[in-house]
């Protein structure tokens, strides 16, 4: 298994690791043009971006797979456009999906996965580009059973993506957990 992501390319993208010099167009990019509900001020997205990049080595000397977000660069110009990556994702999804309600549901880790593009660049195929790439890296290179998405209702653009890339979408009608609405799932053949 390999455990130390390395840039991965696409006929448009490279998906790599963030440099310390990515910090502004990060920041930019997650929390001042994005439509998050809850932006980070510049010094907690500094630590967390920090901690991002420690982590690249952390996880992999603890035989974890490369968990975290990377930069989205055009290959062209090396221009960063957006952020993507393998999340831990925390909830009850995959009982809940089997019929049994939020309370009943035991809560579990998956695999996920993060994406935001810049507006200028939205519209262009890049998120589900560079999300193809890092499920087939997780697929090929740690015999992932499945990788999962979730977003809110009304994020249209998201649940494109998911659709994009093949993953099968459910709706969470309970409503809670709050932040997880619609979930997508996308099994290894
Ligand atoms: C979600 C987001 C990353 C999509 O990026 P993108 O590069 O524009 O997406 P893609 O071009 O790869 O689109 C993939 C599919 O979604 C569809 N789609 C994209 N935007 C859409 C929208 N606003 N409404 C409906 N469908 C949309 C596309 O049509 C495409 O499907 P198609 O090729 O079959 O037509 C981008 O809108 C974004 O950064 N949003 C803000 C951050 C965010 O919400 N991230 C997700 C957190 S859960």
């Amino acid at each position: 298994m390999s455990l130390r992501l390395p840039p991965l390319k696409t006929d448009r993208l490279t998906v790599r690791d963030f440099a310390p010099g990515d910090f502004d167009v990060v920041h930019r990019i997650l929390d001042l043009e994005g439509n998050f509900d809850a932006p980070a001020s510049r010094e907690d997205r500094r630590n967390w971006f920090d901690w991002s990049i420690m982590n690249y080595n952390a996880f992999a000397s603890l035989y974890q797979p490369p968990w975290g977000e990377r930069a989205i660069t055009l290959k062209e110009t090396g221009e960063i456009i957006g952020v993507v990556g393998y999340s831990t994702m925390f909830h009850p999804l995959t009982e809940m999906l089997e019929g049994k309600s939020p309370a009943q549901a035991k809560w579990h880790p998956e695999m996920g996965l993060f994406w935001v593009i810049t507006p200028a660049h939205q519209g262009k195929g890049y998120a589900s580009e560079a999300a193809r790439v890092l499920i087939d890296y997780a697929f090929d290179n740690f015999n992932l059973k499945r990788i999962v998405a979730n977003t809110d209702f009304d994020n249209l653009a998201s649940q494109g993506v998911m659709k994009k890339l093949g993953m099968t979408l459910s709706r969470n009608e309970d409503g809670e957990p709050k932040w997880f609405e619609v979930l997508g799932v996308l099994e290894q053949d």
